[in-house]
C-alpha cells in the first residue's frame, strides 16, 4: 500500500517554491544569497523557469541557457532539486508580434493584445510547434542534469480561445463525436427550441455573449471541447519530454475545483497530480469550516489518481495579494495548513513564491524571502519550521488511505447545474452542497474519497451523490449494482434530471434513479432566502432522528413507490408529504434527501449512518469541534494527523491506546492537548 516517491532520486518530502532567478539575472549576489537562504529554510526543491520563455529565447531561434545552467548547477551543488517548467504560460512579445494567431480570441470574438500571461490559443499550430521546440531544447539540455526532479508543464492551464482555428477544431471534434450526423447533434442539443436547427456544420459557433448562450448542449460540448483541446496542447508539450526523459515525472498545477477544465479527463495523462491552494484563513467563518472545505479539495487531488500522493505545488507562506483582503496567517497556521496537505496525501509543501520581486504585480505577494532580504522574519521562521518538520516524515512518503466513504463531485454535472435556468437562479450551490455532506466526516476524522460519477464505486461502503442532476450512461447501472451488493447510497433533491446532453429524462424524475431510490419527484419548490419549512421524523422508523430539522431553499415534492418514509414536511401545502426516504434494494439501501438542509441535519443523519455501517474512523474517539484526524498508511503503520483548526486549545482522548508522537519522539496515550492551531502526528504500528 505504498507508492514510490515522486522521483526515486530523492525519496523524501519535498519543500520549496516557485523560484524566478530570471528576474534577477542582473543581481548575481542575490542568487548566491538565495542558495544560502534555501538551505537555511530547509528547502530541497525549487520550481524554476515557469514564465521564463523570453529569458530562454530572447529572439526567435536565438537561445540562451547559460543563466539556467548556472542556476541548476548551483542548486545541484547544494543538494537542492529543480522542478523545471516548460515556459508556455507566457510567451515572448516577439512571438505574438510575428505570429498574431498565437494570441487568444475572447468569446466576443475580439483578439487579445500581446501581454499578460495564459493568453494563448491552444489550437494554433505555430504556438504548438514553438512550445514543442523550446520544451525539446530544455529536455535535450537538462536530461542528465542531477538537479532535474520533475517537469512542471506550463502553469495553471485555463481559459478558452474562440479564434477561427479553434472554431474549426471544435467542428471537427463535433463531427467525430456525432458520427458526422448533424441530425443527431440537432436532437442532442434540442435545437428546435427557438428555431436553432443547424443545416450545415459551418453554422456552428462556440457560445458567445453576442451570439448563442442558451443552447445547453452546445455549452456543455464546448466545455468538453475546451478540456479536450487543452489536453491536446498538454500532450503536445509533454511529447518531447516523454521521449527524451521518460523517467522524469510530469505534472501541471491544477486549481482545486476550477470550473473551466474537467481534471478527471486530464489526470490519466499526468504522472503526479499537483495543485495550488490559497484558502482565505481567519475570515468571517470559523477556520475549521474552511479547513473542511479545503480537505475536500485535497481529497479530490488524491482521488484523481486513485489514492496516489499528490503535490501541494503552491501555497503562500504568509498572504496573497489578490484576495479582496490579504490577511496574514496567524501564528501556527503556516505549519498547520502545510501539514494539512500532507495529512490528505500530499508528499510536498511548496510555495508561491520563494522571493518577492522588486516590480510586477506580485511584488506584494507573500514569499519566503521578503524585500528586506534576510532570514530574520516571522515568515522565514515559519517556513523553516515546516522544512524541519517535513524532514521527520520520511516514513510517510508514498503512503495513502483507502476510504470507505466516497462523495461524487462531478465537473460535467456542475457545468450543467450552473448552466440551467431554474429552479433557483442563485444559490444552486452544487459545490457547497457537496462540501456540506463532507463536513460530518471531517468532524469525525473519517477519510473520504471525492470522485466523479465514472469512478469505480465497488470499494466503498457509503456512496454519496448530492444533486446528481446529470446522470451519464452507465452510471445508474453501477449505482444499482453497488446498492444491490450491499452498499448504502445517498442522493438528494435535484438528481436524475438530465442525461449527458442536458436533455430531461422523460417518465418522471429522478429519471433512471427512480428504481434504486424507489421514489417519484413530481415538483420541486424553490423557497425565498428567508422562507423556512421543517421536517418531522417519522415515529418508529428505522432511522433514529429525534429532532425536527430546517428545510430551506429547495424542497422536492416526492411520492414513495417502493421506498419507506423516514421524515415528512411539517408545513405549507405539502405538510405530511415525504421529505426523507429509504429504499431497500438488493442487499443495500438508497436514501433520498428531498430537502436542502443545514449542518444540523447532515451531522445527525451521518452520525447514525456511520454507526449503523460501522464506518472506520482514523482515531477511535470523539473529536472536539474544530479538530480533525486524517489517516495515511503503508499497510503496516498508521499515521494519524491530528489537526486543530480552532484558535483555542483542544483536548483529544486517545484512550488506552499508545502512539508514538513523531514530532516529539514521545509515547503518548490518554488525554493529549493540542494548542490553538496546533497539530500532532501520531504513529501506530498495526
Ligand atoms: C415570455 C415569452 C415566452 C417565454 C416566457 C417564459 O412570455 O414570450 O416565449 O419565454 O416569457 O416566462
Ligand atoms: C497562481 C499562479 C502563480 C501566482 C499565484 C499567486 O497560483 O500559478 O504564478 O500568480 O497564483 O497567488
Amino acid at each position: 500500500m505504498k507508492y514510490p516517491p515522486i522521483n526515486s532520486k530523492y525519496p523524501h518530502m519535498l519543500h520549496g517554491g516557485d523560484y524566478n532567478p530570471d528576474q534577477w539575472i542582473k543581481n548575481p549576489e542575490i542568487l548566491d544569497e538565495d542558495i544560502r537562504l534555501m538551505k537555511l529554510a530547509h528547502c530541497n526543491v525549487m520550481s524554476v523557469g515557469i514564465f521564463a520563455w523570453d529569458a530562454l529565447e530572447p529572439e526567435e531561434g536565438k537561445f540562451q541557457f547559460e543563466w539556467l545552467d548556472n542556476i541548476l548547477d548551483k542548486l545541484a551543488d547544494n543538494n537542492i532539486y529543480a522542478i523545471l517548467a516548460t515556459p508556455s504560460g507566457a510567451r515572448p512579445l516577439w512571438l505574438a508580434q510575428k505570429y498574431p494567431e498565437v494570441l487568444r480570441v475572447q468569446a466576443n470574438r475580439v483578439r487579445n493584445l500581446p501581454g499578460e500571461r495564459h493568453n494563448h490559443c491552444f489550437t494554433s499550430p505555430i504556438y504548438r510547434e514553438k512550445t514543442r521546440l523550446i520544451n525539446k531544447m530544455l529536455a535535450d539540455r537538462y536530461k542528465d542534469h542531477p538537479a532535474l526532479l520533475a517537469w512542471h508543464i506550463s502553469n495553471e492551464y485555463s481559459g478558452e480561445c474562440h479564434c477561427p482555428l479553434c472554431q474549426d477544431a471544435f467542428r471537427t471534434w463535433l463531427k467525430q463525436k456525432y458520427g458526422n450526423d448533424l441530425d443527431k447533434l440537432n436532437y442532442a442539443w434540442w435545437t428546435a427550441f427557438w428555431g436553432h436547427t443547424y443545416t450545415d456544420w459551418s453554422q456552428i459557433q462556440s457560445p458567445a455573449p453576442n451570439g448563442d448562450t442558451k443552447i445547453h448542449g452546445l455549452n456543455l460540448d464546448w466545455m468538453r471541447f475546451v478540456t479536450h483541446q487543452t489536453l491536446e496542447f498538454y500532450k503536445n508539450e509533454i511529447a518531447p519530454l516523454k521521449e527524451i526523459t521518460p523517467n522524469i515525472p510530469v505534472t501541471t498545477n491544477f486549481m482545486g475545483t476550477f470550473e473551466g477544465l474537467n481534471y478527471w479527463e486530464m489526470a490519466p495523462y499526468i504522472d503526479v497530480i499537483s495543485w495550488d491552494n490559497y484558502p482565505q484563513w481567519h475570515g468571517n467563518r470559523p477556520d475549521w469550516e474552511l479547513a473542511s472545505d479545503v480537505s475536500f479539495v485535497h481529497d479530490i487531488n488524491r482521488s484523481l489518481k486513485g489514492g496516489k500522493p499528490f503535490m501541494l505545488m503552491e501555497s503562500t507562506p504568509s498572504m496573497t495579494n489578490w484576495q479582496p483582503v490579504s490577511k496574514l496567517k496567524r501564528p501556527g497556521m503556516h505549519l498547520l495548513s502545510s501539514i494539512h496537505a500532507i495529512a490528505h496525501g500530499s508528499d510536498t509543501v511548496q510555495y508561491f513564491q520563494w522571493r518577492k520581486g522588486r516590480g510586477g504585480s506580485e511584488k506584494f505577494h507573500g514569499a519566503v524571502v521578503d524585500h528586506c532580504g534576510h532570514e530574520n522574519t516571522r515568515v522565514f521562521n515559519d517556513v523553516t519550521e515546516v522544512g524541519k518538520t517535513l524532514e521527520k516524515l520520511d516514513d510517510i512518503v508514498g503512503t495513502t488511505v483507502k476510504p470507505e466513504v466516497a462523495i461524487i463531485y462531478d465537473w460535467e454535472n456542475r457545468w450543467a447545474i450552473d448552466d440551467a435556468l431554474g429552479p433557483r437562479r442563485e444559490k444552486k450551490d452544487y459545490l457547497l452542497t457537496c462540501q456540506s455532506h463532507y463536513r460530518p466526516f471531517w468532524n469525525r476524522g473519517i477519510s473520504v474519497d471525492v470522485i466523479d460519477m465514472d469512478a469505480d464505486f465497488s470499494n466503498y461502503k457509503l456512496l454519496i451523490a448530492p444533486m446528481l442532476y446529470m446522470v451519464r450512461p452507465g452510471v445508474t447501472e453501477r449505482i444499482e449494482k453497488f446498492v444491490k451488493d450491499g452498499g448504502t447510497f445517498i442522493t438528494t433533491y435535484w438528481s436524475g434530471i438530465v442525461d449527458e446532453n442536458d436533455l430531461c429524462f422523460l417518465g418522471g424524475f429522478p429519471g433512471p434513479l427512480k428504481k434504486v431510490t424507489g421514489i417519484w419527484s413530481e415538483e420541486i419548490d424553490a423557497l425565498y432566502d428567508d422562507d423556512v419549512n421543517f421536517i418531522v421524523p417519522e415515529k418508529n422508523s428505522t432511522l433514529e432522528l429525534n429532532d425536527e430539522y430546517e428545510a430551506k431553499e429547495l424542497c422536492d415534492l416526492i411520492h414513495t413507490e417502493t421506498a419507506h418514509v423516514l421524515a415528512r414536511y411539517k408545513s405549507d401545502f405539502y405538510a405530511g408529504r415525504p421529505a426523507l426516504t429509504v429504499n431497500e434494494y438488493g442487499k443495500g439501501k438508497a436514501y433520498y434527501i428531498a430537502f436542502r438542509n443545514n449542518n444540523d441535519f447532515l451531522d445527525d443523519f451521518y452520525e447514525i449512518l456511520v454507526d449503523k455501517l460501522s464506518i472506520k474512523k482514523s482515531l477511535d474517539t470523539q473529536l472536539p469541534l474544530g479538530v480533525t484526524a486524517q489517516l495515511r498508511t503503508d499497510g503496516e503503520n498508521k499515521f494519524i494527523f491530528l489537526l486543530n483548526f480552532a484558535p483555542q486549545k483542544n483536548i483529544v482522548d486517545l484512550k488506552q491506546v499508545e502512539f508514538l508522537d513523531i514530532l516529539s519522539g514521545e509515547k503518548v496515550s490518554r488525554k493529549i492537548e493540542l494548542p490553538g492551531y496546533g497539530l500532532r502526528i501520531l504513529k501506530k504500528v498495526l
